[in-house]
């Protein structure tokens, strides 16, 4: 019988996990620990019980400002005194369209661009998805192994994520990604997987649209190795196929500059955004050339709310503190503090475990692996994250064994160390046996039928 810390079952937050239990689908929840988030306060998260942790999350990467920026804030009170939402079919709003030219100003290459809103990270893959199709008049697509892109329809067919339980279209077609630091290919030839699949009969010329993650993030938050992307973009220049950018996670400032394909310097023909697009408001925009985005009529594709009032708002505002200059001051100095925090964790070797780095900006990714065996730790990396949990560091998992380190742009320095060193204390902890019930009992929810405990 398991047995758990004095106090945590009288927890009010072990009372509504038990009430969600009830009415909630499971697939609502990928649960790591039991956290009933109560408030958002910067870069610290309250919970119903009043334990406070430090947020190396920023809601899945959709808070990048975190809780109470005073801008977003005004803008919101002021856009809700006014109208929180008026159907965006049947009639215009101003911050819809305001909001629409500043996205469009920063699209990469200053090409002439159009914005088609949603509400969603992952809806906005299939209008991407819907449009590509009609503008090309072609039916196949391509993406890659270890990508998300959400869980809609076609979103979640252009994903690859594990446990999927539903078989995949027989039109998308997914390929090797190839991740910085991976060994060069025969040849140097990163898309034979794909010449492959074109000698067995698919033909170039029937590819909508390429999707792809410049880093990816659920994957791992590795980001692509820089050649890779240069012959999949000029792969999809020959043929005619649109070379379309998920940046659902990585945009905003997350990965250093508005935009992740901006490491790489190529010119997208269609960027995807949500998350942190609508500045902590359930927002999403597929942007591109017109020719792409008019290709459907509204009959198809609008939809009642989205690019609402109060989401346009709230971006407006988000958007043009972004671009202040000492905005981009304090990013710098503070990108610089997070990566020589990461990289000094990493370069530890006081462990049984192996820890990698990957990423840039203020997303980076610790892989967790076995130092004995070199294999991936995935038990190890959730018990950290539960041990951090315990400690007051809010912090998860992706792909299995990568720890995600993703805290609010905004976070204070002195939070940004403490985190770490938080970090460091559960993995001091985790190493030495330490393991509680509660963490074993959330190991087994979260992985069930994988029980090493
Ligand atoms: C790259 C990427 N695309 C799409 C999505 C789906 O976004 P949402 O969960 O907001 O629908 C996510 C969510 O994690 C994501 O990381």
């Amino acid at each position: 019988m398991i047995s758990f810390m004095v106090g945590f079952m009288e927890r009010k937050s072990i009372e509504v996990l038990k009430r969600d239990a009830g009415v909630i689908a499971s697939g609502q929840h990928i649960l790591y620990f039991p956290i009933v988030v109560d408030a958002v306060e910067g870069d610290t998260i309250v919970d119903i019980d009043g334990n406070r942790y430090i947020d190396f999350l920023s809601s899945a990467s959709s808070l990048n400002m975190g809780g109470m920026n005073p801008q977003i804030r005004q803008a919101v009170g002021r856009q809700m005194e006014k109208c929180t939402q008026y159907c965006t079919c049947y009639t215009l709003n101003r911050p819809m369209v305001d909001y629409a030219e500043r996205l469009t100003s920063i699209y990469p290459g200053e090409i002439s661009a159009k914005v088609f809103f949603t509400l969603s990270g992952s809806d906005v893959a299939d209008i991407a998805y819907c449009l590509a199709k009609a503008h090309t008049k072609r039916d196949h697509f391509i993406t890659f192994r270890g990508s998300f892109h959400g869980n809609t329809f076609a979103s979640s067919n252009l994903s690859d994520m594990e446990g999927e339980e539903l078989p995949p279209l027989s039109n998308i077609h997914r390929f090797h990604y190839f991740h910085e630091n991976d060994p060069v290919p025969p040849d140097g030839d990163y898309l034979f997987e794909m010449n492959e699949a074109f000698k067995k009969g698919l033909s170039p010329e029937e590819i909508a649209a390429v999707f792809i993650e410049p880093i990816q993030g659920d994957g791992g938050l590795r980001p692509a190795n820089k050649e890779f992307m240069r012959q999949l973009y000029g792969f999809c220049k020959e043929h005619g196929i649109l070379f379309i950018c998920d940046e659902v996670q990585q945009a905003f400032f997350r990965s250093g500059s508005w935009f992740s394909i901006d490491r790489y310097g190529l010119v997208p023909d269609g960027i995807i955004m949500g998350k942190s697009l609508g500045a902590g408001f359930p927002l999403g925009g597929f942007m591109a050339r017109s020719e792409i985005i008019d290709s459907l009529s509204a009959t198809v594709c609008a939809s009642t709310m989205a690019g609402y009032h109060l989401a346009c708002a709230a971006g407006i505002a988000q958007f043009d503190y972004m671009g202040q200059k000492s905005f981009r001051t304090m990013l710098d100095e503070k990108s610089r503090l997070f990566e020589s925090l990461a990289g000094n964790l990493a370069g530890k070797d006081k462990w049984k475990t192996k820890l990698i780095l990957s990423g840039t900006g203020f997303s980076y990714g610790l892989q967790v692996f076995d130092k004995t065996t070199n294999k991936p730790d995935r038990f190890t990396a959730f018990k950290i994250v539960f041990r951090c949990y315990e400690l007051g560091l809010l912090i998860i998992t992706v792909a299995g064994n990568t720890i995600r380190l993703q805290p609010p742009l905004s976070i204070s320095k002195e939070n940004l160390e403490k985190g770490f060193e938080l970090l460091e204390r559960a993995m001091d902890d985790i190493d030495k046996g330490y393991a509680s019930n509660e963490m074993l009992y959330f190991y087994r929810k979260r992985y069930p039928g994988t029980d090493k405990a």
